[in-house]
């Protein structure tokens, strides 16, 4: 199996829907650039999409491009304050399906049946999803997906996947690149063309990686290939499993009463984060007690993987409850 046939066993795809991208935002700014009707029409998005999504949609924005924002309400953003922005001039939904803020899940089947009841495509952030959430993007109805190697699929930078559905490719999401070499079939090149064959010969590709351009990062790839073998062989099923067991320890241990939690589905999302002012302010305590967590200007985020303990999740309570 090949890294594009292993990557798509893993969310629900076939290779044919996977091209290779540097990273989750050259995907979704592939969406962007290619994405029939646009930049006419509107974008809609949420508040709980990547703060480095965001700050490219502020930009395009302010460029004069339609876009629109649903916010959160305690840090959960329902599918109907999307639907309020939608309208049919809408051509795009771009979502985070996990949240790296506090793990929100976005309902992606609601909002590709609502994306398309109005004639437009749904573009799902998968970087904390893919490798540890069971999904499968083929029954989902979501359009285009992007993500990085180096999350849940344990490889490095600059090795990332873009989904792109097969019925969407050169139709929805046009063709403005042609990858491969051409024959020039001329004199010196070659002897003179046969009638009726073009001097220059070409051959289009017909998969996702018509998107792609020049030579990828092999070495990141091949790192990535054995991040993937593992999530493989380990089993996203069981990578969430260990995970959502982790969290729910932690959720029993810590004061939530000190650090309110800011999560929506705790019972299934790998990613949960408290509520907690000067967050930064924890650094040491917790560099005292050993432990590596995200501290934002205000929480605390915690997403524990396979590797992690339950001792591990211990100390991080137990320091935490401690300051
Ligand atoms: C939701 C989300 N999207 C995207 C990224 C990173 O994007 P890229 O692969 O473009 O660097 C992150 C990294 O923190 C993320 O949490």
């Amino acid at each position: 199996v090949n890294i594009r046939g292993l990557f798509a066993g893993l969310v629900g795809a076939e290779p044919g829907e996977i091209a290779l991208v540097n990273n989750t935002k050259a995907g979704e700014q592939l969406v962007l650039d290619r994405l029939e009707g646009l930049p006419d029409g509107n974008i809609v998005t949420d508040d709980l999409h990547f703060s480095g999504s965001l700050h490219n949609y502020e930009g395009l924005r302010r460029a004069g491009w339609g876009v629109r924002v649903a916010r959160a309400v305690d840090w959960r953003v329902p599918t109907e304050a999307i639907a309020a922005l939608v309208d049919d001039d809408t051509r795009l939904i771009a979502v985070s399906h996990v949240s790296n803020v506090n793990g929100h899940i976005a309902d992606l089947p609601a909002l590709a049946d609502l994306a398309h009841a109005h004639g437009a495509y749904l573009y799902a952030d998968i970087i904390q999803s893919a490798g540890v959430l069971p999904m499968d993007l083929s029954e989902s109805g979501v359009d285009f997906a992007a993500c990085n190697g180096y999350k849940w699929l344990y490889g490095t930078h600059g090795s990332g996947f873009l989904y792109v559905r097969k019925d969407r490719q050169g139709s929805a999401l046009v063709d403005r690149v042609f990858p491969g070499r051409a024959q020039l079939r001329y004199p010196p090149w070659a002897e003179a063309s046969r009638e009726g064959e073009s001097p220059v010969g070409i051959s289009p590709r017909e998969d996702a990686s018509r998107y792609e351009t020049g030579h990828h990062s092999y070495i990141g790839y091949a790192a990535l290939y054995e991040g993937l073998k593992f999530v493989d062989s380990v089993g996203v099923e069981a990578m969430h499993a260990a995970t959502v067991g982790l969290i729910g320890r932690l959720l029993e241990r810590i004061d939530l009463d000190r650090y309110p939690s800011m999560s929506t589905h705790i019972d299934r999302s790998p990613i949960v984060s408290f509520h907690m002012p000067n967050a930064p302010s924890l650094s040491e305590p917790l560099k005292e007690a050993g432990v590596v967590v995200t501290l934002a200007p205000n929480f605390v985020r915690v997403s524990p993987a396979i590797y992690n303990t339950t001792e591990d999740i211990d100390l991080l309570a137990d320091a935490l409850n401690n300051v």
